[in-house]
């Protein structure tokens, strides 16, 4: 097992805990058993814009996929979808912000269930294909210089923000 596969999977599973904690307090305030924790919201947003979206798909991008449409060209489709998903993601994240003022300021909080329960389907869902579909062909076709760069690339996220 190469390091950086080792350290995406964790940085997938950092990502998942915070979305399934942003979900099980969404579920709580919709039955009505806890008050809105806004600070609550806005600290995992904070961090899912922090981590996953300046460091952790960047790196995906510039490393891993870059290497792999390079070695294995019949990636290129999915590694399309998941480089436009890694900016979709950025959007709906600027979206949910949006929601969750709207709803604090009165508005929808219908919208911004909503918006969230689609969020974390959308990111689980592109988790599981870079996992299930690009780590996969990546095992198979990239060369143990690749993986130096690309191990190297993902060990300096340990250092800081990790
Ligand atoms: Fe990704």
């Amino acid at each position: 097992m190469h390091n950086a596969i080792t350290i995406i999977r964790d940085e997938h599973r950092s990502i998942a805990s915070v979305l399934k904690g942003l979900l099980d307090h969404i579920a709580k305030v919709r039955a009505g058993t806890e008050e809105a924790d806004f600070a609550l919201f806005t600290a995992m947003f904070d961090y899912i814009e922090a981590v996953p979206e300046k460091v952790h798909h960047p790196k995906e991008n510039d490393y891993l996929f870059r290497l792999l449409r390079q070695r294995d060209p019949e990636a290129a489709a999915i590694l399309d979808v998941l480089e436009a998903q890694h900016e979709e993601g950025g959007e709906l994240l600027e979206a949910l912000r949006r929601k969750l003022g709207a709803w604090r300021d009165g508005g929808s909080f219908e919208a911004f269930d909503q918006a969230l329960t689609a969020y974390a389907e959308f990111t689980w869902d592109h988790m599981g294909k870079e996992e299930n579909l690009v780590i996969p062909r990546a095992e198979k076709s990239l060369t143990l210089d690749d993986w130096d760069v690309i191990n190297t690339a993902f060990a300096a996220n340990r250092g800081s923000a990790w």
